[in-house]
């Protein structure tokens, strides 16, 4: 997720002003690096957020026009050249991008051999180029080609995501927006326009929007905006006046970043999946593995090191690669693994989870490895963090920035990389491409199960309010599920502090159900899947104490509605992914029952979004 803000106006208005404050309100959105291109003086971009951008500033840096960015990195380092916006080779032609362009480097071959020359590893990049490409094709002299043809043509060629401003030094006045998969917002003001990726920067300045469809490409003028299709067919839209405050604007209009995350679920499997599946030869292409796929061959047992919410996504990717790639696997917190004197040897793979990638405890027990020969991997969301960059090989997750210290979109993202990962290590190791085949389908199939579950959140909301009193949980899962109870207790007890804890649901009896009681309620995740029948069973021996039982349960499963005094339901899927379906209804349970206690959900108190101490 990138911040994109462009700005045209009447002559006297301090463009650049304009555009580095409202940056600000889209630092959220990503913070890696920031750069602005104005027609009228040039451009200035460096890693780091605005306060860096705004250092580099020359004094007569000026213009009634612009457009800037702010980038969460998702191809190439967090550099100054990789930073937004970028160009053509005339540095005429100017981009800013939130997304992802999918077939980026067959693009790039083919300009590199039409003579062009790139400066970044960015996939963005190659928009400039292709623009530029597309308007000398229209021959005849430069001033009489037509910049919006040419944009037009380009992004007729691309494939993936984008919300982009693109910027012509020629015409300085006009700036083109298009969008595709990610967000853009027109500012509809009174002899000036904007163009950005949320309301927040618009608001200070006007409250008549338009927002963009998928599909759509717009022109804007400090007098004027058209809006049509990429087909050049024109497009009829109402500007709608909104009254939200910037604060909301950033929280997509949702209360709390947290359900606005929640809500991201979808997109986010999306874009984890994004250009990684060959579904029809059950394969997964990691490109952050290819310079290790040798090594991987030998690998003969895997360590993942993680902590918290990210330490359960290896649980559940230590039943997915022991069942499917048939390599024997242990997870271990980092706070743990970092004074254990683990036996480890180079065909060893220690795997760090990390949604900030600066965990230190997982970082250093990544260390301990590679002090011991083994090979590192990481599955980071942040690029370019520390654990990333330690590391031997990793899978980013693409996940965009997560803001809320309650972790839930990076949560499914690290499974859906964790089932990628059992592909990849299964076809090495035996996995036949119809198992291949058949995870691919079902993982490309999750993202519109969830958003069946996210349809659900009204009576969630309900049956958290039921509970809100509650001040003791249990949560009991087996198997794949064993990992999403533990991940359910935590999410309760993060945000709302009350006693809430993950057990195996076959150890219940060994301890646990001495608690209960009809004060005590039990979350049992318990969907049709191998261990169905011994999860009926706990369930009736809770039952038999009077203890409350909410049951996540699989659709049309009526048997269980029977047995329990609450179900939330979710689409069946294979057993290896429930855990990305299971766990959506214990976020959305664990956000609502905060909500209703009134607390901080997004900044609970004690606790910090990345933990980079010991
Ligand atoms: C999860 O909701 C918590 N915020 C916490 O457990 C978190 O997952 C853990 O600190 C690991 O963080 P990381 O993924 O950034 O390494």
């Amino acid at each position: 997720m990138c911040g994109i803000f462009a700005y045209t106006g009447k002559k006297g208005k301090d463009a650049g002003g304009i555009l580095l404050n409202g940056l600000l309100s889209l630092e959220y959105r990503g913070y890696d690096s920031a750069g602005i291109y104005m027609p009228e003086s040039g451009s200035v971009k460096t890693p780091g957020a605005v306060a860096e951008l705004r250092k580099k500033i020359p004094k007569d840096f000026k213009g009634k026009s612009g457009i800037a960015h702010l980038r969460w990195a998702t191809h190439g380092e967090p550099t100054a050249k990789n930073a937004h916006p970028h160009s053509d080779c005339g540095g005429e032609i100017w981009v800013v991008h939130n997304g992802i362009i999918e077939n980026f480097k067959e693009l790039k071959e083919k300009l590199s051999k039409a003579g062009h020359t790139f400066k970044s590893d960015s996939d963005t990049e190659v928009l400039a180029h292709l623009v530029e490409e597309k308007l000398s094709a229209q021959g005849g002299s430069a001033s009489g080609r037509n910049f919006e043809k040419a944009a037009l043509a380009a992004l007729n060629e691309v494939r993936g995501t984008y919300g982009i401003a693109l910027q012509y030094k020629k015409e300085p006045d006009r700036i083109i927006a298009a969008r595709m998969g990610s967000p853009i917002v027109l500012g509809l003001g009174d002899g000036e326009h904007f163009i950005a990726s949320d309301p927040s920067p618009i608001l200070p300045h006007t409250r008549k929007v338009v927002f963009l469809e998928d599909g759509e490409v717009a022109v804007i003028t400090p007098e004027s905006h058209r809006i049509f299709r990429l087909d050049a067919t024109k497009v009829k839209r109402k500007a709608t006046e909104i009254d939200w405050s910037a604060e909301e604007a950033q929280k997509g209009g949702y209360e709390h970043f947290m359900l606005k995350e929640i809500m991201e679920g979808p997109e986010v499997v999306r874009n984890t999946l994004r250009g990684r599946l060959i579904e029809e030869k059950g394969l997964a292409k990691l490109g952050g593995l290819e310079g290790v796929t040798k090594q991987l061959e030998k690998v003969d047992r895997i360590i993942m090191v993680a902590c918290g919410t990210a330490s359960y996504a290896g649980m559940v990717g230590e039943y997915m690669l022991e069942e499917h790639a048939r390599i024997p696997v242990e997870v271990e917190i980092g706070s743990e693994f970092r004074y254990r004197k683990a036996v480890i040897n180079e065909r060893t793979a220690v795997v760090g989870i990390s949604q900030s990638g600066e965990t230190l405890d997982t970082l250093e027990a990544l260390r301990e490895g590679k002090r011991h020969g083994a090979l590192t991997l990481g599955i980071v969301n942040t690029v370019g963090s520390t654990i990333a960059r330690e590391t031997d090989a990793g899978v980013y997750n693409h996940a965009g920035p997560e803001i809320s210290v309650a972790s839930t979109k990076a949560f499914l993202s690290q499974m859906t990389a964790l089932a990628l990962l059992t592909i990849f290590l299964g076809r090495q190791r035996g996995m036949t491409q119809k198992e291949g085949k058949e995870i691919a389908r079902e993982l490309k199939a999750l993202p519109e199960k969830i958003e069946k579950i996210l349809e659900q959140r009204g009576a969630i909301e309900k049956l958290a309010k039921k509970y809100s009193k509650n001040r003791d949980f249990l949560y009991i899962g087996r198997k794949y599920n064993y990992a999403v109870a533990f991940e359910g207790a935590i999410k309760l007890k993060e945000i709302s502090y009350i006693h809430a804890e993950g057990c195996g649901a076959g150890e219940m009896k060994h301890g646990p159900i001495a608690m209960i009681d009809e004060h005590f309620p039990t979350m049992a995740i318990a969907t049709k899947d191998s261990v169905y029948e011994k999860m009926i069973s706990n369930i009736h021996e809770i039952k038999a104490r009077k203890g409350p039982v909410i049951a996540i349960a699989t659709e049309g499963d009526k048997e269980i509605a029977r047995l329990v005094d609450d179900v939330m339901y979710v689409p069946q899927t294979i057993e290896m992914l429930s855990p990305i379906l299971n766990v959506v209804p214990l976020q959305l349970f664990a956000y609502y029952f905060a909500k209703e206690k009134g607390l901080n959900v997004d900044r609970p108190r004690n606790l910090a979004k990345s933990v980079t101490v010991e």
